[in-house]
């Protein structure tokens, strides 16, 4: 039976011994490697090489404005009840599409598009159809069959007619933040959606044939236990989503401000987040889905698991995903695109955002250049996270190396992993086991360069604890 329809092995001790904060792996290197210094040369060079592969597109748009403030939250976002601030903000993200589009070869493919935020749905109805029409003027959609359309939406904060204008757009998924059902958690966080509100607005999607919901929810937050987070689970089963996020709360009031309104007393206890994340594990799987990896669970014939049974799943900014074969091009605000062999980052504040863009300039503000090492060592995390295993001879194959002399010093490091059982290592390659799956990042920062370069240096205070 393939490891990813086994039910999890939970080993308490193990999970505290390796439990050390850690990236995410969303990219390899990390956005704390990105460079203000980066040349935007690299970026076109790197756009032409996409066109002579002609490797279609995954389109993100970032539109962070939301009119209340989740206490929890860590996402890039300005909250305001101004909605005039939302059409020049539009407008400049078609401007910047424009230039990105002229770069590109003509009729370039977009198999994936993602609206993420802040809230989307903040933006009016016709501000979104103004977005979408300049879209698919600049570029080639995918059909709705074989293209992943997405939007996030806040259950509370759209009405099914805006989702029914989303679908005639041409949306065909929808990611939707629960977060917890229970009133004291939400009250805790300013965060409001009923059971009530969720279940209409899932039988309205599916009713406008959505072909794919995902449910996003959140473990460790405050005044949550073992017995609240089950009642929120159950009722999220039986509204029974495509996929699900369970997200590890990371409490980090030094970097989100917002965070410092929850009182650190109502915090569950570690021991009490490990007994939420194990309980969740189990519910969910004897209820049918299928453990992909770290926060993200599917059902079993849903496209995750159909892509990681055949070898085209990626980690990127959003998560597991599909469509590992497209580049990723991001506008909007602090958003992320990774084409050929860079990422970019545009500038995280909104003003100097807008001011680039009416200066007619790319709102780059930060970017990476990966050489041979990073790519190679970006497959092997990639392999690892996704596929919980690396074969060797696909790296010898792909990178031109021996992985036994080339990772010396990384197979002597995992060594204590294979004593721990969380792993295995022959001639074929490495095998994560299933006492191994929680502490993937673990493993994964074993290949990671700039972890190793930066010593003991973990960076605690930029990363969250792994669980
Ligand atoms: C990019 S956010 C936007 C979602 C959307 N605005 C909403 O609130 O429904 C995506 C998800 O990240 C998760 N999230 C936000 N802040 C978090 C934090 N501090 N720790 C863990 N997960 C978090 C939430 O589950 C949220 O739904
Ligand atoms: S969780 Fe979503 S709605 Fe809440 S503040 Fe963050 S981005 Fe906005």
């Amino acid at each position: 039976m393939s490891i990813f329809a086994q039910p999890i092995e939970w080993d308490e001790q193990l999970i505290q011994r390796y439990d050390l904060a850690g990236p995410r792996y969303t990219s390899y290197p990390t956005a704390p490697q990105f460079q203000e210094s980066f040349s935007q040369s690299a970026l076109f060079r790197a756009i032409v090489r996409s066109n002579l592969a002609h490797r279609p597109l995954s389109l993100y748009f970032h539109i962070p404005f939301c009119d209340s403030l989740c206490y929890y939250c860590g996402c890039n976002k300005i909250v305001t009840n101004n909605r005039g601030r939302s059409l020049p903000y539009v407008q400049r993200m078609i401007q910047e599409l424009s230039l990105y589009a002229d770069m590109f070869e003509p009729g370039k493919e977009v198999q994936q598009l993602h609206w993420g935020g802040g809230t989307p749905t903040f933006i009016s109805d016709q501000e979104m159809s103004l977005l979408m029409n300049a879209t698919r003027r600049l570029f080639k959609f995918a059909d709705d069959k074989s293209g992943e359309f997405a939007i996030e939406i806040h259950p509370a904060k759209v009405s099914s007619n805006t989702m029914a204008h989303l679908r005639h757009l041409g949306f065909n998924r929808v990611s939707m933040g629960v977060q917890d059902f229970d009133a004291h958690v939400q009250q805790a966080v300013n965060r409001y959606n009923t059971y009530e509100q969720v279940a209409k607005l899932t039988n309205a999607l599916r009713a406008q044939q959505y072909q794919s919901i995902s449910m996003d929810l959140i473990y460790g937050l405050p005044l949550q236990n073992q017995q609240s987070l089950r009642e929120t689970l159950q009722k999220v089963i039986d509204l029974g989503p495509d996929r699900l996020s369970l997200f590890n709360y990371a409490h980090m009031p030094h970097l989100f401000k917002s965070q410092g309104l929850i009182r650190t007393e109502d915090l569950p206890c570690s021991a009490e987040k490990l007994a939420m994340l194990h309980g969740a594990i189990e519910t969910l799987q004897n209820a049918g889905y299928v453990y992909i990896g770290m926060d993200h669970f599917a059902k079993p014939d849903d496209d995750l698991v159909i892509a990681q049974q055949q070898g085209q799943l990626q980690r990127n900014f959003q998560g597991y995903s599909t469509h590992s074969n497209c580049d990723l091009l991001a506008v909007g605000v602090s958003s992320i695109s990774m084409i050929d062999n860079v990422y970019v980052q545009n500038a995280r504040d909104l003003n100097t955002y807008q001011q680039k863009m009416d200066m007619g300039l790319l709102p780059v503000s930060k970017g990476f250049t990966l050489n041979q090492e990073d790519l190679l060592r970006r497959f092997v995390i990639n392999r690892l996270i996704c596929y919980c295993e690396l074969p060797f001879h696909e790296i010898a194959r792909i990178f031109d190396i021996n992985p036994r002399d080339h990772f010396r010093r990384e197979l002597q490091q995992l060594a204590p992993m294979i004593d721990d059982g969380l792993i295995t290592i022959d001639s074929n390659g490495i095998k994560v086991l299933n006492k191994g799956r929680l502490l993937i990042r673990r493993i994964c920062m074993v290949f990671d360069e700039y972890l190793s370069h930066a010593a003991s240096k973990v960076q605690p205070i930029r990363y969250s604890k792994i669980i």
